[in-house]
């Protein structure tokens, strides 16, 4: 019972949708309706600018913190049910029960779960994930080698293959959300961050 609320409170604090709900406050607009129309950390930068760009990936970044620890002090650290809310805050954040179910891509929520479960791992990935981005200025590219990298590290350092198991989990999930990022890639469309076309 513990563990169906910890992954049920991990999706209602997922399904916070900072960008939205700061686009609403700041500029009276719907992140959704402008720029890329995902409700993420990019997005903002994009029509925010950085300061709130950043904002948003620490807030979504701190609710995967936040499902993953109440799931560990709720369950006593098992690996399973931190998992599960880990998963289910990601699942929140893109399709968030309290916006219609559209939100965003999972990626700055998945980076505060890894962080507290797999530090060493996404700090690698992340930095070989920040280097693509600065030199290309495609944030979904790093984004999709960071959850790519994620559990390929996990597995080479010697994690537990569940870690592997949900991490790769993680990545399709994240590949699935990125779909028509990696159409633009491959087409030579995708919007660069700092770009004067969104
Ligand atoms: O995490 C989202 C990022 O990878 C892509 O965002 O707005 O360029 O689709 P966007």
């Amino acid at each position: 019972m513990r563990i169906v609320l910890c992954i049920l409170l991990a999706y209602l604090i997922g399904s916070i949708s900072t960008s939205t709900l700061l686009t609403r406050w700041l500029a009276r607009i719907d992140i959704r309706d402008h720029g890329s129309g995902n409700a993420g950390a990019t997005n903002t930068l994009r029509v925010l600018g950085v300061k709130w760009g950043l904002f948003v990936l620490v807030v979504d970044a701190l609710k995967g913190v936040v499902a993953v620890e109440i799931a560990r002090i709720a369950t006593g650290g098992h690996l399973w049910p931190m998992y599960l809310a880990g998963l289910a805050a990601i699942v929140g954040h893109n399709w968030p029960v309290f916006f219609g179910f559209r939100g965003g891509k999972g990626i700055a929520t998945t980076i505060g779960v890894y962080l507290m479960l797999f530090p060493i791992p996404v700090v690698l990935a992340g930095i070989v994930a920040l280097i693509l981005i600065l030199v290309t200025r495609f944030v979904s590219l790093g984004a999709l080698i960071l959850v790519i990298l994620t559990p390929i590290l996990c597995g080479l350092l010697g994690h537990h293959w569940g870690a592997v198991v949900f991490t790769a989990i993680v990545a399709i999930l994240s590949i699935y959300r990125h779909q028509e990022n990696i159409v633009r890639l491959v087409q030579g469309k995708e919007h660069r961050i700092f770009s004067k076309r969104i």
